[in-house]
């Protein structure tokens, strides 16, 4: 007799029914009943089909005592373990990889369970959504932008070249500024005054804001500089709320401990002032009047397994390890920006990086058909951003 090892689904959303097809012997039969006193009808129970087919109803289980119980009720019926129903069922059962446990047992429906709140839409409705958004002056037009600067690497200071382009003309700004950390850049100071810092950074984003298209996203990835205690990502965030974008959420670059290799404890052993360490960055993402993004659905590049693995909003990936290569000390991998652009772009948008540094942003949405612009301050990183862009056929 062969085994059947279809498992169905969940009956009536309460039990899981697996079934196994084998002749079932006298002594088998016996078991199965003792095993139904053993446990709760709530959790599990049985049926048997003209002594050929058994059908376990499975809710609950704690699964070594039902291990322990079919090896000693076989023991005591004298029964091979090898060849017995028992033992394919069991297989059945170990073979279900998704369950929830409590209590030391394994719950087989209902675990993933959201919890539900009633009337959920119009209590959204009445908290008000994103509401320091809501009176912004957007328009919904679009504006072509002069193919002088269209898949083009700029030379020069962001906030002056942003300032010659038309509102309204760019899909998605992804971008990671100085952090201030007083890194040495080749053109721009790293470490100056915060507020001259955030002055400069915020006048660029006034100019990010007004070219990005309605419904276009920001995407800005930043790390704080903990040492100084200025929470840099909250303090962009701070400026585009005020600017009545939309906050669409905030994804944890995970960089596999890249930061904590040095020993600064601060009050070492003592709760008088330890220093907090971290090993990842923030990408802050904000959209410009809707959170929707209109595109065709031909020009949707991400695969299912993709859009899956990346909704998940902390990603491990290892920090750029080429940054000796192309001479500059803060490049972003380009793994970070591959995932970025396919789940917030389309094929064909324009994608702006106003930090371009030596072209990861530009180089990827080149490989992704998307079509770019990229500005930096520095000569040299603009040359190497272009010589990248040329190895892209
Ligand atoms: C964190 S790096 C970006 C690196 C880039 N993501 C990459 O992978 O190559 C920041 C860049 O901003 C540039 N920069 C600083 N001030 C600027 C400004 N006012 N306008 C344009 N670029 C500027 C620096 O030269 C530096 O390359």
């Amino acid at each position: 007799m062969s085994d059947s090892l279809a498992i169905l689904e969940p009956l009536g959303n309460k039990f899981r029914k697996i079934e196994v097809v084998k002749h079932l012997r006298t002594e088998e039969l016996e078991i199965i009943k003792e095993l139904g006193k053993k446990f709760s009808n709530n959790d599990i129970f049985f049926e048997i089909e003209g002594n050929s087919k058994l059908v376990l109803y499975l809710r609950v289980l704690d699964i070594r005592k039902f291990k322990e119980s079919v090896n000693d009720l076989l023991r005591r019926y004298d029964l091979n373990s090898g060849d017995s129903v028992l033992s394919t069922l069991i297989a059945n059962i170990e073979s279900i990889g998704s369950y929830g446990i409590k209590g030391g047992k394994r719950i087989f429906v209902d675990y993933d369970k959201e919890r539900k709140v009633s009337q959920r839409k119009s209590k959204i409705l009445e908290r008000g959504s994103f509401f320091y958004a809501k009176e912004n002056s957007f328009l919904r037009n679009t504006n072509n932008i002069s193919d002088q600067f269209l898949n083009k690497i700029i030379q020069g200071d962001s906030e002056g070249i942003l300032k010659s382009f038309p509102s309204n003309c760019v899909d998605v700004i992804f971008t990671s500024p100085p952090y201030n950390f007083g890194l040495d850049y080749n053109r721009s100071e790293d470490g100056v005054n915060w507020n001259k810092y955030f002055d400069k950074l915020f006048s660029i984003f006034e100019e990010c804001i007004r070219v990005l298209k309605f419904g276009g996203r920001i995407i800005v990835n930043i790390q704080p500089l903990f040492s100084d205690y200025i929470p840099s990502h909250h303090l962009i965030s701070n400026f585009f709320i005020d600017k009545k974008l939309i906050w669409k959420g905030e994804i944890m670059w995970e960089k596999h401990n890249y930061n904590c290799k040095y020993t600064a404890w601060g009050s070492w052993k003592s709760p008088s002032n330890p220093y907090l360490k971290y090993t990842w960055e923030f990408l802050e993402i904000f959209c410009k009047g809707s959170l929707g993004k209109e595109g065709s659905k031909d020009h949707i590049d991400i695969t299912g397994d993709e859009f899956k693995k990346w909704v998940y909003a902390k990603w491990d990936i290892a920090p750029e390890r080429q940054m000796k290569k192309y001479g500059h000390p803060a490049m972003f991998p380009e793994e970070l920006v591959r995932r970025t652009l396919k789940l917030f772009s389309y094929e064909n948008d324009i994608v702006l990086d106003p930090f371009n540094g030596v072209g990861t942003t530009t180089l990827v949405a080149k490989k992704l058909g998307r079509r770019y612009i990229g500005i930096d301050v520095s000569k040299e990183y603009c040359n190497s951003a272009e010589r990248r862009l040329m190895e892209v056929l």
